[in-house]
């Protein structure tokens, strides 16, 4: 059995977006960004931050996977779906649930890099820095967590505790 514990409420988290969506805002006063989602787990953050914006923002989503059945990573990312707006001269704000090895977003912001956009910036919800095996740059961060598996706000074990809306720590019997 999954036996849960919170870790941050719908009130906080809330809280953060607020104040990661006004960053964004005056960051981006005079441009329009594209926010790019990383699948499936940054759907709740992406939708909640997107509307928390006065800015209007482009949508897109890309999902990459580095991730086994369990609960460790397997070191290699592979890309499983791209986007599909330009982003040449555009800035662009990939937006993920949780940095962990940080393999995937490092995968991911030289990707599109390559594309030559006017800037790639890095939003997480969730940074657990104790893991990290290659650096990212976070721009924008909601809070830092323990080296403890973590599920809820659209972020999943084997597919289970997306849709709690707070973020809770996994321990299984
Ligand atoms: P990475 O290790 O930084 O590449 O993390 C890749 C992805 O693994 C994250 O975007 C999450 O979707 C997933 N992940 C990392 N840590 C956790 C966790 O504690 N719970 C659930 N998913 C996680
Ligand atoms: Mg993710």
């Amino acid at each position: 059995m999954d036996r849960l514990s919170p870790l941050h409420t719908p009130e906080e988290i809330g809280a953060a977006v607020r104040r990661i969506a006004a960053r964004l805002d005056a960051d981006f006063r005079d441009t329009r960004p594209i926010l790019v989602g990383v699948l499936k787990g940054a759907f709740v953050f992406l939708a909640d931050l997107a509307r928390a914006m006065t800015v209007p923002a482009e949508i897109d989503f890309v999902r990459a996977a580095s991730y086994g059945k369990g609960t460790e990573t397997s070191g290699k990312v592979v890309l499983l779906m791209d986007m599909d707006i330009p982003v040449a001269g555009r800035s662009v704000v990939l937006v993920d649930d949780i940095v962990d090895s940080g393999l995937t977003l490092d995968f991911l912001r030289r990707m599109i890099e390559g594309r030559g956009p006017r800037d790639v910036r890095i939003c997480a919800l969730l940074d657990k820095p104790s893991r990290r095996q290659v650096h990212v740059p976070i721009d924008y961060l909601g809070f830092t967590v323990p080296d403890r598996f973590v599920v809820g706000y659209g972020i999943d074990y084997q597919e289970r505790h997306r849709t709690l809306p707070g973020v809770f720590t996994l321990d299984q019997d």
